[in-house]
């Protein structure tokens, strides 16, 4: 069994353990009289066991309001997004049992605009004695004549399963002819074989899979089956190169293994996404005789929270990605809060400038728009602390245009207290060129991940910075010049610290219009049923 070894810190390792603890906690919760580990499938949301009571979960400050998450406990990659009959489908990786990462399940939700989710029954369950009895891993949804079909990675070891669902996706039955991919291709000796990923195309399905080599690099097998069940194996998809660095000003190295590969077509080109157990990386390119050729490259998220990124075409013919946003706390602090991970908003893909990935917010988002607030013309001056008086909140989507001037940088303070002693900076340094979240003030607890996070982000001689930002409790998302997008968490301690401010460093800035909307919540318990 491998184990993943960068980033997701423990839950990393406790994948790697995950085997071993899976029996010890059968064990104890057969001794304990629960009945909750083996299978949940078909268990509503709301009959779920927790220790968490849900009037906490629900007036816990941290938890977000508006993006869609379990209703209580662990939850990492969206999995599966799926355009069926008029609605978006969304699974994700789930432990139902706690907020921690073990005994993967599939969590299900639909919405009706991207923005409103219910949850519906968990869809996947480990299987006692089935190759997915150890977890059910990330993987894929597709529309198989009608038939909608999830494939997905068992553990351990690592194969390839499918399960169908005949009652429009509130139950799954498993193929029991799984797995329909055994082992990696013989002789190839990889660091992962999982999270498929599979389109039709000229009347036959591929399949593309996360894979890599120790010392060469990550890699994306690609497999063809008439059926989704008995598959050949073809050629590498596309291969990076260890120590490879992302092309332009990016340190981000691409890996050994490269998990939840996204494959797809857009306008006329291909983009493919890859996690790299760092980083999620795009590449947009040619696809032609069934290989991959990479071009433009870049991170899907210049800060360390975004991860597994999955995407869909819905039925206007966007492709909307969708990544998981992971926590900023200890596990002792994820498992006292009952639950960690955030689904992050949906963003809609395009092609960008010079063949990049363009990213913005899905619209739908702005039905959640409340009370507007807008500011223009306001120059701002190095070096002193100020807050807009009448703008307070944790809940906001914030648009914020800026003329940087010769300034060294300048940006947002946002979830700051009155005295300033906690509070988060938005900055775009002009003179390193990169796009940052400063958290070193973010939070007095010590609890708490408080490192910059950012990466590289220039403007054009004549370009104002434009940032959307959107605060939900904890989480902060932002898109600079629908081309940039930086995730992160922040875990203020004081209730008040919701203050916004501009800022600006070394020389003048000009805040060239600011329009600030309170967000309304999509459910009215923080989505905890
Ligand atoms: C990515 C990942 C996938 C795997 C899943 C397990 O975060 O490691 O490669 O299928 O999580 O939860």
């Amino acid at each position: 069994m491998e184990v993943t070894k960068v980033d997701k810190g423990s839950k990393a390792v406790r994948q790697a353990a995950s085997r071993r603890d899976f029996l010890a906690l059968s064990t104890a919760a057969l001794l304990g009289g629960r009945t909750t580990l083996p299978s949940m499938a078909g268990v509503r949301a709301e009959q779920m066991k927790d220790e968490t009571p849900r009037r906490d979960l629900a007036a816990d400050p941290q938890r977000p309001r508006y993006h869609l998450m379990p209703p209580a406990n662990w939850m990492n990659d969206p999995n599966g997004p799926i355009f069926w009959k008029g609605q978006y489908h969304m699974f994700y990786q789930h432990n139902p049992n706690g907020a921690f990462p073990e005994n993967m399940h599939w969590g299900h939700a639909v919405s009706p605009d991207l923005v409103h989710w219910k949850h519906l029954p968990i869809a996947l369950a480990p299987t006692p004695g089935g190759p997915d009895k150890d977890g059910c891993w990330s993987g894929c949804a597709v529309d198989d004549r009608g038939v909608p079909t999830i494939v997905y990675t068992g553990v351990f070891p690592q194969v390839q399963c499918i399960a169908r669902s005949d009652d429009g996706m509130m139950t799954w039955r498993k193929h029991p002819g799984n797995p329909v991919i055994a082992a990696p291709p013989q002789g190839m000796e990889t660091t992962g074989f999982r999270d498929p990923c599979v389109w039709r195309e000229a009347g036959e399905w591929f399949l593309a899979i996360g894979s890599g080599i120790k010392g060469q690099g990550g890699m994306v097998l690609l497999y063809r089956s008439k059926d989704l069940i008995h598959w050949d194996y073809l050629h590498l998809l596309c291969k990076g190169r260890k120590d490879e660095l992302l092309s332009g000003k990016d340190s981000v190295s691409t890996g050994e293994m490269w998990e939840c590969p996204d494959f797809f077509p857009l306008a006329d080109k291909h983009a493919l996404i890859v996690s790299t157990q760092g980083a999620v990386i795009y590449s947009v390119g040619a696809y032609a005789n069934r290989y991959f050729r990479p071009g433009a490259q870049g991170r899907a998220d210049l800060g360390g929270c975004y991860y597994a990124a999955r995407s869909v075409a819905d039925e206007k013919g966007r492709r909307i990605l969708w990544g998981w946003i992971r926590e900023g706390r200890s596990d002792a602090a994820q498992r006292a809060a009952g639950w960690a991970g955030v689904m992050s908003l949906p963003r809609v893909l395009t092609l960008g400038h010079n063949g990049a990935l363009g990213m913005a917010p899905a619209p739908e988002i702005e039905a959640l728009r409340g009370k507007h607030q807008r500011f223009e013309s306001l120059p701002i001056v190095p070096g002193s602390f100020s807050l807009l008086k009448s703008v307070r909140g944790d809940s906001l989507e914030i648009q914020a245009e800026f003329q940087p001037g010769a300034c060294e940088a300048a940006g947002l303070t946002v979830r700051s207290a009155p005295d300033g002693k906690e509070q988060t900076s938005i900055t775009y340094s002009r003179t390193s060129g990169q796009l940052l979240v400063e958290r070193e003030r973010s939070s007095l607890s010590l609890d708490v991940d408080r490192t910059s996070q950012g990466g590289p982000f220039t403007l054009a001689e004549d370009e104002t910075l434009k940032l959307r930002v959107f605060l939900d409790a904890s989480v902060i998302e932002i898109f600079a010049n629908d081309r940039a997008c930086l995730t992160s968490r922040v875990y203020p301690s004081r209730s008040g610290s919701l203050g916004l401010g501009l800022f600006a460093r070394g020389d003048k800035a000009l805040l060239k219009a600011l329009d600030v909307w309170e967000m309304r919540p999509i459910s009215p318990d923080r989505l905890t049923t």
